[in-house]
């Protein structure tokens, strides 16, 4: 009896098991893989906790060795722009509108209207005409640090020609509106640091954990030589530590301890990691908080130009997908393996059963997959990034009045603190702000056929194309994007 028929009958199973020698994969198949988050098993994302040590040092050589020169040496830099700022200034309200329709905010922006929202805000609804909100009641799970506050509140926008306009600010059991003076003031502040906190903790996780995944099972599955290992790779490139560092170290900014001078949050850590929960695991029944499910459908839905911009874009990463996954017969059966492993750490991921009914699920599965780690993240960097820090602070420091108090003054130097607001910009410099590594539009993908290195630089050029017949503001110019998760 020889080995083969000693352990197996299944001769099929032994031929597959022939073409998996471990040196045809990138780690010897002793890769990452993901697990359940040893956080939250349900409420995040699956992690890959063990990463292996090259990509350990890479990060560190580009990226952690510049965090640490930040943190040591960029802090009087930063200490001295906030004095220079002096803490915050005034937000006019045409500023307001456009970081809420022109940036990552626009994301938060709702079109569907429970039955609560409309009640609020029945004095100021009218017909005929077209409505958002943007509900920050996750607040509400946030502890706040010693004279911090953390206050939810729901803002009501109405559809203008060319954007949107700020109507009325719910806050605690009372509205208030631009003829509130100060109030209103301190309930954009107010907006603004809900926007900020939910950005940064709750949706812009959505782009960088699930993703890890797929990452991590690219890597240690599918073989060198393969089309999909060569699509995705480049693809990868520093995010398994970086998120790593996020969720797990213990001097990610997360932590926000006092001594970390980089860490601008405005609550305990522990409520914060609530947030990122939150963020991923959405609220039953409100519209504002959707369950994270992986993208199938492109882009999440998005009511402004910020959403046009990325569905344009979208179609560019499609076409490349699609013109690369033809060349892969249906029934590969390293690509099989790869959907239902992923789809057994994540369960929206579609399975190899799915993906063989439907051949379109893997090209969306793979071209979001693209299409998030690059442009889809790197955009909610930068228009984060862009909005003033003295304009929107993370931490607030003034109460909204218990009543609603037509005498309510606010003294602007109060509302955030000098060293709130130079955390603020350090972080900002060190973990918000845009800092690629590599680009996209230099990737040299490895494919061995002509056909696909034909449509990679086709891929490339339609990115141009599509950059030169915008018909929306230029959020992220082609060059700029990085190929993956880099910050
Ligand atoms: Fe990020």
């Amino acid at each position: 009896m020889d080995a083969k028929s000693k352990f197996s009958s299944d001769i099929e199973l032994e031929r597959e098991f022939e073409a998996l020698p471990p040196e045809d994969f990138l780690y010897d198949r002793r890769g990452p893989w993901p697990q359940p988050s040893p956080n939250h098993p349900f409420g995040e994302a699956p992690g890959v906790l063990h990463i292996p040590w090259q990509e350990w040092l890479y990060w560190w050589f580009k990226i952690g060795s510049r965090y640490v020169f930040f943190w040591v040496l960029c802090w009087p830099i930063a200490l001295l722009k906030a004095l220079l700022w002096w803490k915050v200034s005034p937000v006019s309200d045409e500023e307001f509108s456009d970081y809420f329709y022109n940036s990552c905010y626009a994301k938060f922006l709702t079109e569907e209207f429970t039955d609560d929202t409309k009640n609020i805000f029945k004095d100021y609804i009218k017909e005929n005409k077209t409505y958002y909100y943007c509900d920050f009641v996750g607040m509400s799970a946030l502890k706040p640090l010693k004279g911090v506050q953390c206050e939810p509140s729901i803002t009501l926008f109405e559809k203008t020609d060319d954007g949107i306009r700020p109507i009325a600010i719910n806050l605690r059991d009372y509205v208030c509106d631009p003829t509130d003076g100060d109030l209103w003031m301190l309930g954009k502040y107010i907006a603004l640091q809900a926007a900020a906190n939910h950005v940064i903790v709750a949706t812009h996780p959505r782009l960088h954990f699930p993703m890890d995944a797929i990452n991590a099972i690219t890597k240690t599955a599918i073989p060198k030589d393969h089309i999909l290992f060569q699509l995705i790779y480049p693809h990868t490139e520093l995010t398994l530590k970086l998120d790593w560092q996020v969720l797990n170290s213990k001097l990610s900014l997360l932590e926000n301890k006092w001594w970390m001078i980089y860490a601008p949050f405005p609550a305990s850590a522990e409520s914060m990691r609530d947030l990122v929960v939150l963020g991923y695991h959405g609220i039953q029944d409100n519209p504002a908080y959707p369950k994270y499910e992986y993208p199938l459908m492109g882009p999440q839905k998005v009511v402004s130009p910020y959403g046009t911009f990325h569905d344009e874009y979208y179609k560019v990463y499609y076409q490349f997908v699609e013109e690369v996954l033809n060349e892969v017969p249906d029934d590969d059966k390293f690509i099989i393996r790869w959907c239902d492993y992923i789809h057994a750490e994540m369960p929206s991921f579609p399975s190899a059963q799915k993906v063989q009914s439907d051949r379109k699920l893997l090209t969306h599965a793979v071209a979001s997959y693209m299409w998030d780690v690059s442009l889809g993240h790197a955009a909610d960097h930068k228009t984060y990034a862009e909005i003033p820090v003295n304009k929107n602070p993370l931490r607030v420091r003034v109460a909204s009045p218990t009543y609603k108090n037509p005498d309510f003054k606010l003294k602007l130097g109060n509302v955030a603190s000098l060293l709130d607001q130079t955390r603020l910009v350090l972080a900002n410099w060190m973990f918000f702000k845009p800092c690629n590594v590599s680009n996209l539009i230099d990737v040299e993908y490895n494919f061995r056929l002509e056909k696909l290195k034909d449509a990679s630089s086709s891929f490339k050029k339609n990115l141009k194309e599509t950059e030169a017949n915008l018909k929306t503001k230029n959020y992220m110019p082609v060059d700029q994007i990085p190929p993956s998760i880099q910050y």
